[in-house]
Protein backbone atom coordinates (compact mmCIF):
# COMPACT_ATOMS: atom_id res chain seq x y z
CA UNK A 1 0.00 0.00 0.00
CA UNK A 2 2.02 3.04 -1.22
CA UNK A 3 -0.19 5.34 1.65
CA UNK A 4 1.31 3.79 4.11
CA UNK A 5 4.12 5.62 5.71
CA UNK A 6 6.59 4.83 8.39
CA UNK A 7 5.04 4.52 11.45
CA UNK A 8 7.68 5.68 13.95
CA UNK A 9 10.00 8.30 14.29
CA UNK A 10 13.55 8.04 15.64
CA UNK A 11 15.57 10.69 17.51
CA UNK A 12 19.60 10.81 17.62
CA UNK A 13 20.55 10.69 21.72
CA UNK A 14 22.72 13.10 22.76
CA UNK A 15 21.25 15.59 20.05
CA UNK A 16 20.45 19.43 21.30
CA UNK A 17 16.71 20.79 21.02
CA UNK A 18 17.67 22.45 17.60
CA UNK A 19 18.89 19.39 15.93
CA UNK A 20 15.89 17.18 17.52
CA UNK A 21 13.19 19.88 15.79
CA UNK A 22 16.00 19.28 12.77
CA UNK A 23 15.83 15.42 12.94
CA UNK A 24 11.63 15.28 13.88
CA UNK A 25 10.34 17.73 11.36
CA UNK A 26 11.22 16.06 7.96
CA UNK A 27 9.47 12.96 9.64
CA UNK A 28 6.53 14.00 10.88
CA UNK A 29 5.81 15.48 6.93
CA UNK A 30 6.82 11.88 6.10
CA UNK A 31 4.39 10.80 8.47
CA UNK A 32 1.80 13.11 7.59
CA UNK A 33 1.67 13.26 3.82
CA UNK A 34 0.08 10.84 2.60
CA UNK A 35 -2.71 10.62 5.23
CA UNK A 36 -5.79 13.11 4.50
CA UNK A 37 -7.29 12.43 7.87
CA UNK A 38 -6.74 15.95 10.14
CA UNK A 39 -7.50 14.35 13.19
CA UNK A 40 -5.48 11.07 13.14
CA UNK A 41 -2.55 13.64 11.25
CA UNK A 42 -3.32 15.95 14.57
CA UNK A 43 -2.63 12.62 16.87
CA UNK A 44 0.66 11.16 15.18
CA UNK A 45 2.05 15.02 15.39
CA UNK A 46 1.01 15.63 19.12
CA UNK A 47 2.59 12.27 19.91
CA UNK A 48 5.47 12.64 18.01
CA UNK A 49 6.45 15.94 19.77
CA UNK A 50 5.52 14.34 23.35
CA UNK A 51 8.05 11.61 22.22
CA UNK A 52 10.84 13.50 20.85
CA UNK A 53 11.19 16.84 23.27
CA UNK A 54 9.52 14.99 26.73
CA UNK A 55 7.22 17.90 26.87
CA UNK A 56 4.43 17.17 29.78
CA UNK A 57 1.36 18.17 27.60
CA UNK A 58 1.43 18.87 24.08
CA UNK A 59 -1.67 19.15 22.06
CA UNK A 60 -4.20 21.33 19.11
CA UNK A 61 -7.49 23.58 20.14
CA UNK A 62 -9.40 24.21 16.86
CA UNK A 63 -11.52 27.12 16.69
CA UNK A 64 -15.13 25.75 16.34
CA UNK A 65 -18.03 28.22 16.55
CA UNK A 66 -16.04 30.99 18.06
CA UNK A 67 -14.82 28.72 20.83
CA UNK A 68 -10.95 26.93 21.04
CA UNK A 69 -11.83 23.04 21.01
CA UNK A 70 -9.83 20.54 22.08
CA UNK A 71 -8.61 18.67 19.55
CA UNK A 72 -5.99 15.33 19.57
CA UNK A 73 -3.73 15.89 22.30
CA UNK A 74 -0.67 14.23 24.52
CA UNK A 75 -0.43 14.22 28.28
CA UNK A 76 -3.21 14.58 31.09
CA UNK A 77 -6.65 15.80 30.93
CA UNK A 78 -7.39 18.91 29.51
CA UNK A 79 -10.15 21.71 29.86
CA UNK A 80 -12.28 21.08 26.74
CA UNK A 81 -13.39 25.08 25.60
CA UNK A 82 -11.24 28.10 25.59
CA UNK A 83 -13.40 31.58 24.58
CA UNK A 84 -11.78 33.99 22.60
CA UNK A 85 -9.01 36.29 24.41
CA UNK A 86 -9.35 33.85 27.30
CA UNK A 87 -6.06 32.42 28.79
CA UNK A 88 -3.02 32.10 27.09
CA UNK A 89 -4.06 30.00 24.08
CA UNK A 90 -7.71 32.71 23.59
CA UNK A 91 -4.85 35.39 23.77
CA UNK A 92 -2.62 34.11 20.63
CA UNK A 93 -6.03 33.53 19.11
CA UNK A 94 -7.19 36.76 19.45
CA UNK A 95 -3.99 38.28 18.84
CA UNK A 96 -2.77 36.03 16.10
CA UNK A 97 0.74 35.51 17.26
CA UNK A 98 2.46 33.19 19.13
CA UNK A 99 2.56 33.85 22.92
CA UNK A 100 5.49 32.47 24.88
CA UNK A 101 5.16 32.54 28.46
CA UNK A 102 8.11 31.38 30.76
CA UNK A 103 5.89 31.42 34.42
CA UNK A 104 2.52 31.10 33.41
CA UNK A 105 1.48 32.13 37.35
CA UNK A 106 2.89 35.72 35.90
CA UNK A 107 0.41 35.51 32.91
CA UNK A 108 -3.09 37.44 34.43
CA UNK A 109 -6.01 35.26 33.30
CA UNK A 110 -3.84 32.30 32.84
CA UNK A 111 -6.14 28.92 32.70
CA UNK A 112 -4.47 26.41 34.61
CA UNK A 113 -5.24 23.08 32.98
CA UNK A 114 -3.06 21.57 35.67
CA UNK A 115 -1.26 22.79 38.47
CA UNK A 116 1.84 21.47 37.35
CA UNK A 117 2.14 23.25 34.68
CA UNK A 118 4.66 25.95 34.90
CA UNK A 119 5.60 27.22 31.57
CA UNK A 120 4.19 27.48 28.21
CA UNK A 121 3.75 28.22 24.41
CA UNK A 122 1.03 28.85 21.72
CA UNK A 123 1.48 28.90 18.28
CA UNK A 124 -1.36 29.99 16.09
CA UNK A 125 -1.80 27.81 12.79
CA UNK A 126 -2.96 30.34 10.62
CA UNK A 127 -5.02 29.70 6.92
CA UNK A 128 -6.04 32.52 4.88
CA UNK A 129 -5.76 34.81 7.60
CA UNK A 130 -7.57 33.49 10.08
CA UNK A 131 -6.39 31.48 12.77
CA UNK A 132 -7.15 28.02 12.53
CA UNK A 133 -6.06 26.18 15.48
CA UNK A 134 -3.22 26.74 18.01
CA UNK A 135 -0.79 24.05 19.35
CA UNK A 136 0.01 24.59 22.97
CA UNK A 137 2.65 22.71 24.43
CA UNK A 138 3.06 22.78 28.79
CA UNK A 139 6.25 22.43 30.71
CA UNK A 140 6.44 21.38 34.50
CA UNK A 141 9.53 23.79 34.69
CA UNK A 142 9.69 27.06 34.44
CA UNK A 143 11.27 29.37 31.60
CA UNK A 144 11.33 25.64 29.07
CA UNK A 145 11.11 27.19 26.08
CA UNK A 146 12.57 29.61 23.43
CA UNK A 147 13.06 31.20 20.42
CA UNK A 148 14.49 27.97 19.20
CA UNK A 149 11.31 26.47 20.10
CA UNK A 150 9.17 29.62 18.65
CA UNK A 151 11.11 28.79 15.39
CA UNK A 152 11.01 25.24 14.46
CA UNK A 153 7.33 24.83 16.24
CA UNK A 154 6.24 28.20 13.53
CA UNK A 155 7.70 26.12 10.99
CA UNK A 156 5.57 23.13 11.98
CA UNK A 157 2.56 25.43 12.23
CA UNK A 158 3.17 26.62 8.57
CA UNK A 159 2.76 23.43 7.55
CA UNK A 160 0.18 22.42 9.21
CA UNK A 161 -1.30 25.29 7.44
CA UNK A 162 -0.34 24.51 3.82
CA UNK A 163 -0.41 20.97 3.97
CA UNK A 164 -2.61 19.36 5.97
CA UNK A 165 -5.60 21.85 6.31
CA UNK A 166 -7.91 21.97 3.43
N1 LIG B 1 -3.03 27.06 30.04
C1 LIG B 1 -3.79 27.27 28.84
C2 LIG B 1 -4.98 26.35 28.78
C3 LIG B 1 -4.75 25.09 28.07
S1 LIG B 1 -3.92 23.95 28.95
O1 LIG B 1 -2.70 24.40 29.54
C4 LIG B 1 -3.73 22.48 28.18
C5 LIG B 1 -4.25 28.70 28.70
O2 LIG B 1 -4.10 29.52 29.61
O3 LIG B 1 -4.78 29.03 27.65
Amino acid sequence: NPRRMAENITIPEQATKAQIYESLLPQIKSLTQGETNLIANLANISAALKQSLHFFWVGFYRVQEQELVLGPFQGPVACTRIGFGKGVCGTAWKDKRTMLVPDVHQFPGHIACSSESQSEIVVPIIKEDTVAMILDIDSTQVDDFDETDQQYLTLLAEYIASDLLT
